[in-house]
Parts: structure tokens; C-alpha cells; sequence
């Protein structure tokens, strides 16, 4: 494939994420296959999936993830004692690191809306899938995928956009971009894992337009106005309606959600 393994090593430096990769041309989804390696392999925290297309690649809300060669597609198997409650925040951690990337690889300025869309102004550039599995109070594996449009843009996706849209680069390379990533998200995860899911959520505020203003809320079972005021410690979105009533609204609750003009 069109990404060296090897320039991966080199600049994640000594991060354990990442230090084991498996590379393909092509693959159904990065993070089935992920999925299928962290069930059965015990020694298989920190390794990286990565393709160059997907053939059946899955979004969030059981939608398609549409992923042609160009894009950046992988997903990073989490295997290690964080706290089920708060395997939520490593989704977080990761549209914070693929924001972080854009802003600091290609001084370019880019948003998170809740939960995970990484943007650039109002277009989705990003997305972030979480997949966990719990044995009794324990969390066995979590796997973090991202997809991100970086030298191609999936075509007939209004809302989408790709990174090489804004640069004046002719193709940005995979791997340094990867690499911090990687990089980003092992202190985010290393907070996490600590206890410390809060300065995560601080963080990622910052990057999210979102907070602190009214937004709209629809969804199949409901409809509601409020106050996005906090993230709170089970990851859900806390919102204060004008009647003062808090709601806490969770990524299954809702199909659409929008800051009120
Ligand atoms: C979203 O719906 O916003 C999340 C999209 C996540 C796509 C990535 S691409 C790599 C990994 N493999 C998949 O099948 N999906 C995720």
C-alpha cells in the first residue's frame, strides 16, 4: 500500500501505539478486522490497523464509511485497565488528536462536533467509531477507529470535504500525520487511564464550537432545545433546557443535532 510502515516507526518514536502495525491494500473494515485480533490476541494493545481502501467500511448509527484509496483509514486497539465508565473519553481523545493533527501539521483550523465529526468550518472531514466489549465490570478490548478524508474525497458527499481541498500541497503524507495522532492520543489515553478523563473533556471542549451555545436536538423519540453546558463523567452530552431541566443525551438518542442560529 501507499503507506511505509517503516517512516510510521520512525516518527511515533517510542509510543507503544503503533509499534505493531498490520498494512493492507485492501480490507472490508479496518475495524472488524481490529475487532477480530483483539478477541483473540492478548498481547495485542497499541497495534494499528491501517488500509488504503475499505470495502465495506462502517460509520456510527450502523451508516457505510465510504473509503477510497487516498484517505487515512485505521483503527488502534486499546487492551489495557481503563475504567469501563470511562472507555467513552478514548473517542474523545481521539477526534481531539485528529483535530490537534490539522490545526498543528497543516496550520489549518478545524472543529469537533459532538460527538466525534472532525470539520473543517462546516464540513465533515473526520469521524471517529468506538467499538468495546466488557466482561463483567471489566473492560476486555476497545477498538478506535478513524476515518479521515486526507488526499481524497468521497464523491456524492455533499457535506463531506478532504484535507488536499485546503492545503497547498499536492498529497500529504500518511505517516507523520499518523504518527502524531498516535502521539496525541497516547497522553490523552495515558489521563484517561489514570482517572484523569476530565482534562480530556476540557480539551476537547476547547476545539468544540458547540459548547456553551443552544443547540437543537432531534431525534426518533425526541425534540429538544437547550444549553450544551458539559460533557459529563459517562460521556454523555449535558444539556439545560429553559426550563432548567437537565438532560443528559447519549450518540443513540439523536439524529440530528445543530447550534441554533
Ligand atoms: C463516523 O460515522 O463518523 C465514523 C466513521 C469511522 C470510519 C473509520 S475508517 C477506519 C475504521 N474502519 C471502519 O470500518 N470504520 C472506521
Amino acid at each position: 500500500m501507499n503507506f511505509e510502515v517503516a517512516n510510521l516507526k520512525v516518527a511515533i518514536g517510542g509510543c507503544i501505539l503503533g509499534s505493531r502495525v498490520r498494512a493492507f491494500k485492501e480490507i472490508t473494515s479496518t475495524q472488524d478486522y481490529a475487532i477480530s485480533i483483539a478477541e483473540t490476541d492478548p498481547y495485542s494493545h497499541g497495534m494499528v490497523v491501517i488500509t488504503e481502501s475499505q470495502l465495506s467500511g462502517r460509520g456510527r448509527k450502523d451508516k457505510k464509511w465510504i473509503s477510497p484509496p487516498g484517505g487515512l483509514w485505521f483503527s488502534l486497539i486499546i487492551k489495557s485497565d481503563i475504567k469501563t465508565s470511562s472507555s467513552l473519553f478514548l473517542s474523545y481523545a481521539m477526534s481531539l488528536a485528529v483535530c490537534e493533527t490539522i490545526s498543528s501539521s497543516l496550520n489549518l483550523e478545524a472543529s469537533i462536533k459532538w460527538p466525534n465529526d472532525v470539520l473543517i468550518r462546516t464540513r465533515k472531514v473526520a469521524g471517529v467509531l468506538i467499538s468495546s466489549a466488557v466482561r463483567g465490570k471489566d473492560l476486555e478490548y476497545c477498538v478506535v477507529g478513524a476515518g479521515i478524508n486526507l488526499n481524497s474525497k468521497p464523491q456524492g458527499l455533499r457535506r463531506a470535504t478532504s484535507l488536499i481541498e485546503h492545503t497547498s500541497q499536492s498529497s500529504i503524507r500518511m505517516e507523520p500525520f499518523l504518527a502524531s495522532i498516535l502521539n496525541l492520543f497516547n497522553d490523552y489515553y495515558r489521563e484517561i487511564q489514570s482517572g484523569n478523563w476530565e482534562s480530556v473533556a476540557t480539551r476537547w471542549k476547547l476545539h468544540c464550537p458547540m459548547m456553551g451555545k443552544r443547540i437543537k436536538v432531534v431525534g426518533n423519540n425526541i425534540q429538544l432545545d437547550g444549553l450544551a453546558t458539559n460533557i459529563d463523567p459517562d460521556g454523555s452530552l449535558i444539556l439545560v433546557t429553559s426550563e432548567g431541566q437537565i438532560v443528559k443525551i447519549s450518540d443513540t438518542q439523536y439524529t440530528s443535532i445543530k447550534i441554533k442560529p
